[in-house]
């Protein structure tokens, strides 16, 4: 028996470039999702881990054929919506934008900046309107669960930071480069953004797991930002990202109270809607 405002979390995973699969992963199936908002970029895996539910989408499908301005970002969170999802961990690509973040590296982000372009970035458009609150955007229960595992499997990780969402496709100048870095920021990337937007909106909780693929192209002593750069350290990545999924699953997925802590979803649209009943 579970209590009536006990949860029993439905775990959905985002792969993004290099991660195709959950390891361990039981009861699979691959099925179609329909969505009003459209095709999501593949169809999803469904199954078990350890017992706790999970549903894997692959984030630009499978053979990466979506690039991040073209991918439909609302299909694809409202997809894991309706298959039950509770918790979303994004596993991403990034650049690094600070020195002792190297290649390899794994960032537990909890900032976002947006300087996404034309996404369509919300659910309510038209008849509804609703201001989510946005100001930590990152469930801290779920990253500090997903550091902890890390930390167990001897990841080099980082707790916190600012992760900047480009448009691309093409990677940044040196000047927009250090630009972000003026501001802090820690990682670059291109696909999380609107992503944790809608989540938000949905009431899903979203953590995301950025694992640096390159230095980007400020750093003078290595080799600018290249696909082919990024390629081979994603391949090393996708080893720990796995080990990381396959641990994380089971320690994010044990029943637990209706969540209320910082960048909590849950309650998102509760003080929300500003439409009239
Ligand atoms: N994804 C991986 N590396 C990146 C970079 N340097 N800039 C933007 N997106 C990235």
């Amino acid at each position: 028996m579970v209590a009536e405002d006990t949860i029993e979390p439905v775990i959905g995973v985002i792969g993004g470039s290099g991660l195709y699969e959950i390891d361990g992963l039981e009861n699979r199936e691959w099925r179609r999702c329909e969505s009003p908002w459209g095709k999501p970029s593949d169809e999803l895996l469904f199954g078990t881990l350890e017992g706790v539910r999970c549903v894997f989408l692959p984030r630009h499908g499978r053979g990466h054929p979506i690039p991040p301005s073209h991918l439909n970002y609302r299909a694809n969170i409202d997809a894991l919506k309706r298959a039950g999802v509770t918790d979303i961990i994004s596993l991403s690509a990034v650049g690094s934008l600070k020195e002792d973040l190297a290649p390899g590296h794994f960032v537990l982000v909890d900032q976002f900046i947006d300087l996404t372009q034309g996404r369509p970035r919300t659910f309510f458009e038209e008849g509804c309107v609703a201001h989510v609150a946005m100001g930590e955007p990152v469930s801290a229960r779920m990253a500090k669960t997903l550091a902890e595992e890390a930390e167990k499997l001897d990841i080099s990780v980082t707790k916190g930071g600012t992760y900047v969402v480009i448009e691309g496709p093409q990677f940044s100048t040196r000047a927009e480069s250090e630009l972000y870095r003026s501001w802090g920021a820690s990682v670059i990337g291109m696909t999380n953004m609107p992503e944790a937007r809608l989540a938000r909106e949905a009431e899903m909780n979203y953590a995301t797991v950025a694992m640096v693929t390159d230095y980007d192209c400020w750093h003078e002593e290595h080799e600018h930002v290249t696909v082919e750069a990024v390629i081979r350290t994603m391949k090393s990545n996708s080893t720990h990202a796995r080990e990381l999924v396959r641990r994380a699953i089971p320690a994010l997925g044990k029943p637990r109270p209706i969540c209320t802590g910082p960048g909590a979803a849950e309650r998102a649209l509760d003080n929300a809607i500003i439409t009239p009943p």
